[in-house]
């Protein structure tokens, strides 16, 4: 959390298992050219996205979150039954309750654990994080699963296109476990402010605007935001978290081997990467591909990272997000 200061000697847990679970249906920038009034070269050059994955009719946020569970448990060697804990970060969950994690729990057969959803936007994951090491660290689990996994297309405004060229859908998945030595989380830091909880929402699907005819003719079960505003505030608490975190866990830029930051624009990675003074060729981006998968975004990414060869045993990375609350945070991993 902010205020406090989790320097440790030894990390309390690591991430064992990393997977992913990706929809095949593919979007590009020339597509959108024929439902908005846009065009590849500005979505290009504006946000850096080129393609991002949607998921088919019937393919719904807990689809994508079972499959990169059952990729991170594989890649793990852990069974589904050893999980104690189910995490479960989304802004898209399957229906209003119950939490999108019980229906990964029953597909994937994990009878032994607690599961239940959060809620931070974009930074839903590095909560996520803090929470999984924080119950590990108090040994109330022994085996967390933490899945970040969204189907924005569901609540995006394929006719807004100040919102609809800028997301996509998919899954991350890690395992995480208790650290047997100094590789794991180095520290978790999360932030929010929610004076700025109008910049960037969704007003319908709740209680306060259910869902009438008249909210329905008003779009109110879309996502809204104040593109502009959105990106001073990411560069700037995306900037402060990675320092906050670089700090704490007493890291120089030269120690850290890979930045991933939130992938939701090229612009904001590299207005982060530059205020922390880490080069390009230590900055992970798949936003081009992807686009922004809010609460997926981190964990896709990490499990690429690994799949590159860019996250060895022993590699430094520093995670770092931003998103809708406001909610911003950022954690140091030893792999
Ligand atoms: N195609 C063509 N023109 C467009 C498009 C589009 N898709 N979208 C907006 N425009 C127009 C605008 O209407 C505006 O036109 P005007 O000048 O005639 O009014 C013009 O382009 C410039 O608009 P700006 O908003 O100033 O463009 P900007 O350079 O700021 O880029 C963007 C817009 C990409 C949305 C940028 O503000 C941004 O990335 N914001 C942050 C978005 C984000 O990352 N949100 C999520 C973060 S948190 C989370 O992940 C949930």
């Amino acid at each position: 959390m902010g205020k406090t200061q989790p320097v440790k000697n030894k990390p309390f847990s690591q991430i064992i298992g990393t997977g992913v679970g990706i929809p095949q249906k593919v979007l590009t920038n020339f597509d959108l050219e024929k439902m908005v009034d846009t065009s590849d070269e500005w979505i290009k050059s504006r946000t850096g996205i080129e393609t991002r994955y949607i998921a088919e009719e019937g393919q719904f946020t807990s689809d994508l979150g079972t499959t990169a569970a059952l990729n991170a448990l594989h890649d793990a060697h852990v069974s589904a039954k050893d999980v104690d804990v189910i995490i479960f970060a989304t802004i898209t969950p399957d229906v209003g309750f119950p939490a999108t994690a019980v229906f990964v729990q029953k597909n994937i057969g994990a009878v032994n654990a607690a599961a239940f959803d959060i809620q931070a936007a974009c930074t839903g994951f590095l909560y996520g994080l803090e929470l999984a090491d924080s119950l590990i660290a108090a040994k109330k689990a022994k085996t967390v699963l933490l899945i970040g996994g969204e189907t924005i297309s569901r609540i995006t405004d394929y006719s807004d296109r100040n919102t609809c060229v800028l997301f996509g859908d998919g899954a991350g998945a890690v395992v995480l476990r208790a650290a047997e030595d100094d590789h794991g989380i180095l520290g978790v830091y999360t932030r929010s402010d929610g004076r700025l909880n109008n910049l960037l929402k969704l007003d319908g699907l709740g209680t306060k605007y259910p869902p009438t005819p008249e909210h329905y003719d008003q779009k109110m079960h879309f996502l809204r935001m104040e593109g502009r505003e959105v990106f001073k505030h990411a560069v700037t608490c995306m900037g402060d978290a990675a320092e906050a975190i670089m700090e704490r866990a007493s890291l120089s830029t030269e120690e850290v081997d890979l930045l991933i930051p939130h992938q939701a624009n090229i612009r904001i990675i590299e207005a982060t990467a530059k205020r922390v003074k880490v080069p390009p060729e230590k900055v992970f981006i798949n936003v081009n591909k992807y686009g922004n998968t809010s609460a997926a975004s981190i964990p896709i990414a990490i499990d690429e990272a690994r799949r590159q060869g860019r996250l060895k045993t022993g590699s430094v990375a520093v995670l770092v997000a931003f998103g809708g609350g406001f909610t911003w945070g950022a954690a140091a991993i030893r792999f």
